[in-house]
């Protein structure tokens, strides 16, 4: 079989690259992806003498590219991780997210629908639900709760997966979407929560948390979600959505004081900045469907995967130092001195 892996440059598709590169010797991986700000050819670069691998620079949203790519290559699978994907940067500049999120959907779809594959893989969101309240523990996000978006990022991948499933109806197109929760682990941009407290601890710099750090994420180590997909483009059923998740929900507090007391670092460095706009109070998924149809289960605890991550980060400096360019450095000031209320 020959797979195609969009945004395979970026923190998911990269990892799930590595994990399907692996395990499946006998098919051909091919991964497309701009290369932009989020997307390192260090993460895969130990996959490039591999036989079953291959690395296709390209937009998603470039129609003439993506036919054309298409036609010559008669991919089998789709699985498309690329996108924007930052809650933050969405709030700045929301344009680029309807571009790739929302026309680049389109365009892999059109592209899927004219030259024929046996599965197109939509890797969505749990963000399309929106968010549940704090006080209200017992509610989770199921397959059938209404999407309901808060961020132009979640809004665009809301629109994706109105598109795919369009395109299920109305085309008969294979189609599964999967949602999941959070994911944290190896070659993680250092934008999002996890890996930019890790770095900034072991800087010794402050960490900011938005508003008092009572919002909750349910969180799941990314090869989890990896073997997730894997199983949902292997026996997932067509025109299907499946929620992926580990119920492992934290506050964001709860998730910085860990990370200070693996790296035995002081509580001093955490300061409370200006919250996000429009910020998610609680993400929780109710997993029942993916365990029940596909006999899926997490196989790392918060502690196992949190383990595995710090010490990815502390052995591979060379990796983020590299990331953290002119580019991150005006994107942490730009977003950072703006947040500048602290209690
Ligand atoms: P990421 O930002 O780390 O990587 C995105 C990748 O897509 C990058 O390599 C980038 O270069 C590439 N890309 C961006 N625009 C492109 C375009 N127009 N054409 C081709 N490639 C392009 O993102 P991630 O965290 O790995 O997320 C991957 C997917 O999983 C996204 O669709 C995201 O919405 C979804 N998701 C992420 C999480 C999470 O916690 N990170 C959770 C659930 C779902
Ligand atoms: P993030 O990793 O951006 O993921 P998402 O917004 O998609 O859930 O953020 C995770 C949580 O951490 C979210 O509630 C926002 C919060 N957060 C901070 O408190 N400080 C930060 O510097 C960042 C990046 C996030």
């Amino acid at each position: 079989m020959k797979i195609l892996v969009t945004g395979g440059a970026g923190f998911i598709g990269g990892n799930f690259l590595h994990y399907m590169v692996q395990n499946y010797p006998q098919d051909q991986m091919v991964n497309l992806d701009l290369l932009t700000y989020a997307g390192n050819l260090e993460t895969v670069k130990s996959l490039e003498d591999k036989p079953n691998y291959r690395f296709v620079h390209g937009d998603i949203a470039d129609r003439d590219f993506i036919m054309k790519l298409f036609e010559k290559e008669k991919f089998d699978i789709v699985v498309n991780f690329a996108a924007e994907s930052h809650v933050d940067r969405s709030v700045i500049n929301p344009e680029i997210f309807i571009q790739t999120n929302v026309l680049g959907t389109q365009v892999l779809l059109d592209a899927s629908k004219t030259y024929g594959i046996k599965r197109y893989h939509q890797v969505s969101t749990d963000e399309v639900y929106g968010d549940l309240p704090l006080n209200r523990t017992d509610l989770f996000f199921t397959e059938e709760t209404p999407i309901h978006t808060s961020s132009p990022y979640s809004a665009s991948k809301a629109g994706a997966d109105l598109l795919v499933l369009a395109y299920y109806r109305t085309f008969k197109l294979p189609v599964t979407i999967s949602r999941c929760s959070n994911n944290y682990g190896p070659y993680q941009f250092p934008e999002k929560l996890i890996p930019l407290i890790i770095i900034r601890a072991l800087e010794n710099q402050r960490l900011p948390i938005y508003g008092k750090g009572e919002n909750v994420r349910d969180w799941l180590y990314v090869t989890d979600h990896c073997r997730a997909i894997d199983l949902i483009i292997r026996k997932g059923k067509e025109g299907e959505v499946y929620n992926i998740g580990g119920h492992n929900e934290k506050t964001n507090l709860e998730v910085v004081k860990m990370v200070l007391k693996i790296l035995e670092k002081p509580e001093s460095l955490i300061r409370y900045v200006t919250d996000r706009p429009g910020h998610d109070l609680r993400y929780a998924i109710d997993p029942t469907k993916m365990e029940r149809e596909l006999g899926w289960k997490p196989e790392y605890t918060f502690d196992t995967g949190m383990d595995k991550t710090i010490k990815w980060y502390l052995s591979n400096k060379e990796w983020w130092q590299r990331v953290m360019n002119g580019e991150y450095r005006n994107y942490i000031k730009n977003m950072y001195d703006k947040r500048l209320i602290e209690r």
